[in-house]
């Protein structure tokens, strides 16, 4: 197979891995919605990029242009050392893409459909039947090989696109929200074969929803929103970029609640949920003085509870249209 299409992967010192997939100033349009306004990227070989952006941000979009299924109005990107635009099938030997919306025929059997997938690879028939049975088994989907795929259920349906996307050992993946749909025990089997993928050298470029799947998966997170991208960086340099942790103390006897609600400095109340968050980065300092000064107050809260940042709120402050990413959150929720 063509997988020494791509740059010589990463070389152990890390320091100047080759990028398999880099974009200068893409941009793309449809009539007046400018969806992708200028994308820069640089993604190393052997590493896992996510892409994190609101439905409607251009996510698929930068998938297809990346994966040659469709033309940038401007800009540059080069993938697997090819550029998409004057060596389109240079691309295309070195990458798998499995879209965000299943691929696979539904008529015919799970199998079937990876043995087509085999010929258009241009495996032999011998070659063809042992991918596809190693696949079917990694992926669990062994039982289910010989039913029409029209049977399956949309986990399953989304493991066999996988798989297929896998035949032909491609040396740099693209995967539009490769865990939308599963279940939490699929997905982290999903996340497993990511992992495994990666450990061989495979470069991924997944698009997800869940930020907990960057957050676990991937080396770099980019957040794309309004066109751009917000913010780029691993997931700790992301979280670290707002201000998130708090304190959030929840009352049920309304006379408590408003007492502590006054006498405490800097909080936000909720008096509906008659609770109170105070700004805290959590540390077992800040947290005793807290507690110590509730003490002293004679208050005494029904639950508290300690948030710090996750790659949520890093999501909602930055494609929020009412924040900028130095701002302060209002509200962490
Ligand atoms: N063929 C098309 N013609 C016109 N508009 C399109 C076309 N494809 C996408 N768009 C628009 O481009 C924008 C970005 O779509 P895209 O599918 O890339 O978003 P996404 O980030 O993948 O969203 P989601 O999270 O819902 O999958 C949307 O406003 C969409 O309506
Ligand atoms: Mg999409």
């Amino acid at each position: 197979m063509p997988s020494s299409v791509m740059p010589t992967s990463s070389q152990g010192d890390g320091q100047a891995s080759p990028a398999a997939i880099s974009a200068v100033g893409l941009r793309k349009s449809y009539g007046d919605t400018t969806v992708l306004d200028g994308i820069d990227l640089r993604i190393p070989a052997g590493s896992v990029f996510a892409l994190l952006g609101p439905n409607g941000a251009g996510k698929t979009t930068a998938v297809k242009i990346l994966s040659t299924l469709i033309a940038a109005d401007g800009g540059q990107a080069q993938v697997a050392g090819h550029d998409v635009a004057t060596s389109p099938d240079g691309v295309r030997a070195a990458i798998g893409v499995t879209g965000q919306f299943s691929a696979v025929d539904g008529l015919i059997t799970g199998e079937e459909n990876m043995l087509l997938m085999a010929d258009l690879h241009h495996l032999s028939k011998s070659d063809g039947r042992r991918v596809t049975a190693e696949l079917l088994e990694r992926f669990d989907l062994v039982e289910a090989a010989k039913k029409p795929v029209s049977t399956y259920s949309g986990g399953m349906k989304r493991r066999l696109d996988i798989a297929m996307t896998l035949v032909g050992n491609p040396r740099i993946i693209f995967l539009d929200e490769p865990t939308t749909g599963l279940d939490p025990r699929s997905r982290h089997n999903m996340w497993g074969i990511i992992r495994e993928l990666v450990s061989d050298g495979v470069t991924v470029f997944l698009t997800t929803q869940y930020l907990e799947e960057a957050d676990e998966l991937a080396d770099r997170i980019a957040v794309l929103t309004d066109g751009k991208i917000a913010a780029e960086g691993s997931a700790d340099e992301l979280k670290r970029m707002i201000p998130g942790g708090h304190l959030r103390l929840r009352f049920s006897d309304p006379a408590a609640y408003q007492s502590a609600a006054t006498a405490l400095r800097e909080v936000t109340r909720d008096d509906e949920a008659l609770s109170l968050q105070i700004p805290s980065d959590g540390s077992q300092r800040e947290l005793r003085s807290i507690l110590d000064w509730l003490d002293a107050a004679g208050i005494e809260a029904d639950e508290l509870t300690v948030h710090t940042p996750d790659l949520d709120d890093v999501f909602f402050a930055l494609t929020s249209t009412t924040m900028v990413p130095s701002q302060p959150k209002e509200d962490a929720r």
